[in-house]
């Protein structure tokens, strides 16, 4: 397998239309690897560095994860792939099942971090943890409290990633 070396000032638009339906986030922890669906995520610069903003609820197992790994990839779909993918990862957690087996995932060797790419979801964003913070829900606009921030929700944290590679995966 090739990986194809990409610059994300070229792709930044197909990832951010790939949100909606959803793209994954993957996580390892010793030999577990996890994927999550995400739908928000911010792609820019802070700190003359390029980075992905991943926020990921409190009650996640992801959220888990990343507290230990402090790394993760992106993986965004190019061209056709396996709906379920999305479906799977982003209803069942990680805590219960192996969702790569589940899904179907094939993990693909990383160039840089220790948290491998998705074969299936081959636009790969391999991010080193800069800085994470929990949102504080006093801080938020009302609107967006009686949105997204009911009790049962919980709160989001933030994990900002330094994009440390970026490229595509290729048979
Ligand atoms: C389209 C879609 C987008 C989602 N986006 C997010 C997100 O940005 N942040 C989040 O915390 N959960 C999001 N979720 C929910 C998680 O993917 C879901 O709760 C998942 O089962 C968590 O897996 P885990 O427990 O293995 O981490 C999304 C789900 C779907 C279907």
């Amino acid at each position: 397998m090739t990986k194809k070396k990409i610059d994300i000032r070229d792709y930044a638009g197909e990832i951010i239309k790939a949100m909606r339906p959803g793209i994954l986030l993957t996580t390892k922890v010793g030999d577990k690897v996890n994927s999550m669906t995400i739908g928000w995520g911010t792609l820019g610069i802070i700190w003359e560095r390029p980075i992905f903003v991943a926020y990921v609820r409190h009650q996640r197992y992801t959220r888990e994860m990343l507290d230990k790994c402090r790394e993760f990839t992106i993986n965004v779909p190019v061209g056709e792939y396996r709906r379920k993918i999305l479906g799977i990862c982003g209803s069942k957690s990680g805590r219960d099942m192996d969702k790569i087996e589940v899904a179907g995932l094939t993990p693909v060797d990383p160039e840089v971090i220790n948290t491998p790419g998705i074969k299936e979801l081959p636009l790969t964003l391999e991010c080193r943890v800069l800085y994470s913070q929990e949102q504080e829900s006093y801080k938020f606009n009302d609107e967006i409290t009686r949105q997204f921030y009911t009790m049962e929700t919980g709160d989001h944290f933030c994990y900002y990633g330094e994009i440390v590679s970026a490229y595509i995966i290729e048979d």
